[in-house]
């Protein structure tokens, strides 16, 4: 019995003495969050995760955070968060909207989180970040005035606990002659708005049958020049890259399709749209088009995903003129898996552009490449796009993997296309941009692609 006692104690004792010099040890490698956590929440967490927006919790004090440190370690090592879904392994790397962490980032997260999340010291916490308010733009600082035109979508009232709803109104756009625009922002019209509105499209219904005769936009576009401009939070706005602009004609309209989920409360919002004009006088050289390029080759009926299977569908669209891949945005619903967007180029030579591998029905992400990496492609290029629709039960989303599906409009019927903005431009044009990135390019040392 005293043995025991004494072994014990003494045990305790050894073990008491060896803890010091590896707490040290602990501690000195272990990120705490006032000093290295609570930069990384700031910048890429908190434009969701605070009052009064879309996230269910705020991250912006550690009372706030403690208790989620485990679900947090575990969406961060996913990479669920913050909901960035491009491969990394695959295709151009670079974007100007990029919200992902970068590895480094990730790994100080899960550190912190897998060894107690301690807090540090206090005297470590970064000061408050001032997120600006609902009522002022983004961009009038930097065009020096609010927007040229302000377009409202007619009010909606969500009401607190209702089911998610698509709202589809139809805007007048108040012009007289054709403009060029420079820039463009989107937003719900209050901070409560914000809570309501996951994300917003409007498309631009003109007259553009010239357009589509000269190959400037993809023939699939049924209802006009398509989409002029999407929003979901995070989004700061559009500007246009330089000498660049979208052309708003005469008896333009806006179609919204706003997608609106509960808030908790009855609350009452707008969308607005915000369009920055170049002046007068000053018109770009190249004018981008946002175009809908199927990915369903024979048309939408062609779309067929048996029960219980992984389909692939795929459909190819040739450029008949030189131009510069802006962006691009996948579009499915429950069943989409994953979505690539690849250029064929004239001499057989295959590149992935983009490759969405874990898209979620949840956040219509729309990625823009950064300004060096915009993939410029030559006239007769073919892009092939590939979607992969998963109807299996390990589908979390799926409503009913026994269920043959089809193309339509309700969620649980499907979709497979990808908006792409493509500036347009001559092969003279074309071959003086190529020329100048590469010297841009060969200057920086950045360069991985
Ligand atoms: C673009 C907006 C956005 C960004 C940026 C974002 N989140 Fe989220 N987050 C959400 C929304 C909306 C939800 C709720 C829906 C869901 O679970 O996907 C969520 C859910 C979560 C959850 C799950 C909460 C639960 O109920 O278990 C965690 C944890 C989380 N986010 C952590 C983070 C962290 C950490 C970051 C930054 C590194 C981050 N998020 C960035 C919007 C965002």
């Amino acid at each position: 019995m005293t043995h025991r006692i004494v072994g014990r104690l003494l045990m305790g004792a050894l073990g008491f003495m060896a803890l010091p010099a590896t707490l040290s040890a602990q501690t000195a490698a272990v990120p705490t969050f006032t000093k290295d956590v609570a930069p990384i929440f700031q910048n890429k967490c908190e434009s969701c995760h605070r009052p009064d927006s879309i996230a269910p919790m705020s991250l912006q004090t550690y009372r706030e955070v403690r208790p989620w440190a485990r679900s947090i370690r575990d969406r961060v090592a996913s990479r669920n968060m913050p909901p960035w879904h491009v491969d990394p392994a695959v295709g151009i790397q670079h974007y100007q909207n990029d919200r992902s962490l970068s590895q480094k980032e990730l790994d100080t997260i899960v550190r912190w989180a897998s060894n107690g999340a301690p807090q540090g010291d206090p005297k470590d916490m970064p000061p408050a970040v001032k997120w600006t308010e609902a009522n002022g733009w983004n961009y009038e600082k930097k065009f020096g005035g609010p927007p040229d035109i302000i377009v409202r979508s007619p009010k909606y009232r969500q009401k607190g606990g209702a089911m998610d709803a698509w709202y589809k109104p139809i805007s007048e756009v108040p012009l007289t002659e054709a403009r060029w625009v420079r820039a463009i922002e989107m937003r719900p019209g209050t901070i409560k708005g914000r809570k309501i509105t996951h994300h917003a499209l409007a498309y631009l219904m003109q007259d553009e049958r010239e357009a589509i005769k000269q190959g400037l936009i993809s023939a699939d576009n049924d209802s006009g020049a398509g989409l002029f401009m999407e929003w979901a939070v995070n989004k700061e706005g559009e500007i246009m890259r330089p000498n660049t602009g979208k052309l708003l004609m005469p008896g333009a309209r806006f179609r919204w399709d706003i997608h609106y989920s509960d808030g908790g409360e009855d609350i009452e919002d707008v969308v607005e749209m915000g369009i920055y004009l170049y002046p007068k006088g000053q018109e770009p050289k190249y004018r981008t088009m946002l175009s809908l390029y199927s990915g369903i080759q024979g048309g939408n009926r062609a779309l067929d995903i048996a029960p219980n299977t992984v389909s692939v569908t795929q459909n190819f669209h040739v450029m008949r003129r030189a131009g510069r891949v802006e962006n691009f945005q996948p579009h499915m619903h429950l069943r989409g898996k994953a979505q690539m967007v690849e250029a064929i180029l004239p001499n057989g030579q295959m590149q992935v552009l983009g490759h969405v591998n874990r898209f979620e029905f949840n956040w219509m992400n729309n990625y823009v490449f950064a300004d060096d990496y915009a993939p410029l492609l030559p006239k007769g290029t073919i892009l092939r796009i590939t979607s992969w629709h998963d109807n299996t039960a390990a589908n979390k989303n799926n409503p009913d993997p026994n269920q043959w599906v089809g193309w339509g409009d309700r969620t649980v019927d499907e979709m497979a296309h990808i908006w792409i903005n493509i500036t347009y431009m001559g092969d003279e044009d074309f071959d003086r941009e190529v020329e100048a990135r590469k010297q841009k390019l060969a200057a920086t040392t950045d360069r991985q692609q």
